[in-house]
């Protein structure tokens, strides 16, 4: 920690309009660091419920197991992202968050699941990984979540190898966060060695905290990384675009839309297409690699106490492809994965 990381917590502030930032070394973490947080300070029992997706990276569902509260799943709709509905069926006397994930930087439904938080007294956690530069009716997503923690991992939108942002709404949270993210240690190295005279090691430690705070080396890549988001961004839509006109009119092809109002970083566009697993290796075979983001969560055996609850997820999962998407690619590659794929799909 240090002058840089600082920095980057002001630059992520300026950009984002959030009120608080703090700088970590992943996205994994923060969202640990919030649900944990949430439940001392609120007194969340051990089997209390956290509504989340299953179509997500499993991050997500590990940070509800690791603060030690139970995961319940709740179906996706057209968005991909969680279904208001669904969520709303899920509700029990023990549920006390709500976990929405915006996939591929996509909002889906996101201001109707803020609403039935703010009606239910539910929290509301946005796992933000694939939001960076995301914005809603043009402000940058994260205003009106309770938490919402940003991935700066090496694939993201905002890559610096490994790190992470999160933001609290509330400044006793964002200071609570900064101890337990630095092992529970009440004065972090940076203000120790700012401090004068015979006192700088004098630190308390008020409780079990964790190793998971930012470094300055991930922060001044963050800084600069910052400066061409923005325009990374906007040539990811322009990808996007290509793509969606290259397949426009194809039956076999649906291309997962961008919700209304939402203008999305795109870190994914994906596609659902019924014969995505054969498609996969044909795309291989001619050197085309796209990704699936996600597989069902409840098909993992950890999760598997889930299976079944969410058909919807289940059928994404079986047809999601993410195609191609990175700052190298050129109209011309968009334009040769356009022609495999229609010459491929079923
Ligand atoms: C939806 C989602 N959540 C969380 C994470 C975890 O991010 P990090 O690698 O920064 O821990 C990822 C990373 O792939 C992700 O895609």
């Amino acid at each position: 920690m240090g002058f840089k990381t600082e920095a980057m917590e002001a630059d992520w502030k300026a950009y984002t309009g959030l009120p608080n930032a703090h700088f970590l070394s992943s996205n994994t973490v923060g969202l640990h660091l919030a649900i944990e947080l949430f439940k001392k300070k609120n007194g969340w029992a051990d089997d209390d419920e956290v509504i989340t997706t299953p179509l997500t990276f499993v991050s997500s569902n590990h940070a509800i197991l690791y603060a030690g509260m139970q995961p319940v799943f709740a179906d996706v709709d057209q968005y991909l992202c969680l279904d208001p509905q669904s969520v709303e069926r899920r509700i029990t006397a023990k549920t006390r968050a709500v976990l929405f994930v915006g996939i591929g930087g996509n909002t889906g439904q996101y201001e109707k699941i803020a609403e039935l938080c703010r009606a239910r007294g539910l929290k509301l956690i946005l796992d933000a990984a694939h939001m960076s530069g995301s914005r809603l009716n043009g402000k940058h997503v994260g205003q009106d979540a309770d938490c919402t923690v940003f991935s700066f991992q090496a694939v993201k939108n905002l890559p610096t190898a490994d790190s992470g942002m999160i933001c609290f709404r509330d400044q006793e949270d964002d200071a609570q966060v900064r101890k337990l993210s630095w092992l529970g240690i009440n004065k972090d190295t940076y203000a120790r060695t700012a401090a004068q005279g015979a006192y700088k090691w004098m630190y308390d430690v008020e409780e079990l905290g964790y190793k998971y705070h930012g470094n300055s080396i991930m922060a001044a890549i963050g800084i600069v990384q910052l400066k061409y988001l923005d325009q990374d961004n906007a040539y990811r839509r322009q990808l996007a675009n290509w793509y969606r006109e290259g397949l426009a009119g194809q039956p076999g092809i649906h291309i997962v839309e961008v919700a209304p109002g939402c203008e999305s970083s795109t870190h994914l566009l994906q596609i659902r297409v019924k014969n995505r697993d054969a498609l996969l290796t044909v795309l291989n075979s001619n050197e085309v690699y796209p990704g699936v983001h996600y597989r069902d969560n409840t098909e993992y055996g950890l999760y598997s106490f889930g299976a079944g609850t969410c058909p919807a997820a289940k059928q994404a999962s079986e047809e999601i492809m993410s195609l191609p998407l990175h700052m190298s690619l050129s109209k011309a590659d968009v334009d040769t994965v356009c022609e495999l794929l229609i010459r491929f799909t079923n």
